[in-house]
């Protein structure tokens, strides 16, 4: 079972945020575990005091290295394959087959920074760092949620029909076929003819043109790769 440990100085965000959905289901049934650490309760001075000024000055606090090392030693589990994953915008982008490989592990070890920076010798106690995308957060919890959402859904159990994962586009490297439901026309527009056939050649037919045009038209990039 893959365990997600999540080190911050806002548990709340997390908890409170896997409580619902397809994760909270897959928590009360045991299918995975998640477990937010308090980063405060790694420190050791009198006002548990997590940041610090920069040296050389600037604006802002810096996370100190000792209490996230500390946690990191602490959490990271004696058995089992472990990842140490820093959230972070200076590291590469998390994508499916990233995501795919994370649920080979046991233990996702996710460690949230604060936006004004993290002290550069954190990386000698972490593997990777990762980033969700070409923006700045306030911090890596929503990050590590992001992490948690979309590694969890793909393990054996969360998410109920598992052809919807595998049948999935991104992981094929194209976007998804556009879906209509009922009813048949909404404020004048139609779902297409071919889709009320019956016919299932057509319909595997057209649905793999229209994702083909799609990634064509507005994520080419994902063709290219
Ligand atoms: N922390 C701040 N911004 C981030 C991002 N884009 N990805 C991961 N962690 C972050």
């Amino acid at each position: 079972m893959l365990s997600f440990d999540v080190l911050t100085i806002f548990p709340e965000i997390i908890t409170e945020a896997t409580r619902h959905s397809l994760l909270g289901k897959a928590l009360a049934a045991g299918s995975l575990k998640i477990q937010a650490h308090d980063l405060r309760s790694y420190t050791t001075d009198k006002h548990r005091k997590v940041d610090d000024v920069p040296y050389g000055g600037g604006p802002g606090m810096v996370l100190k290295a000792e209490p996230i090392a500390k946690a990191v030693e602490a959490l990271t589990s004696s058995s089992g394959k472990v990842r140490r994953i820093l959230l972070s915008p200076r590291g590469p982008l998390l994508t499916q087959d990233k995501a795919h490989e994370f649920t080979r592990y046991d233990q996702l070890l996710l460690i949230c920074g604060r936006y004004e920076g993290v002290d550069e010798r954190v990386a000698s106690v972490v593997d990777e760092e990762l980033s969700i995308g070409d923006y700045v957060l306030a911090g890596g919890e929503f990050a590590a949620l992001v992490v948690i959402d979309a590694v969890s859904r793909l393990l054996p159990g969360v998410v109920g029909d598992p052809e919807s994962v595998v049948e999935e586009s991104l992981a094929k490297g194209h976007l998804e076929y556009p879906q209509y439901t009922r009813p048949q026309e909404f404020r004048g527009l139609t779902v297409p003819e071919v889709l009320l056939s019956g016919d299932h050649q057509a319909i595997r037919r057209w649905r793999e043109e229209q994702a083909k045009e799609l990634t064509e038209c507005r994520r080419p990039d994902l063709l290219k790769k």
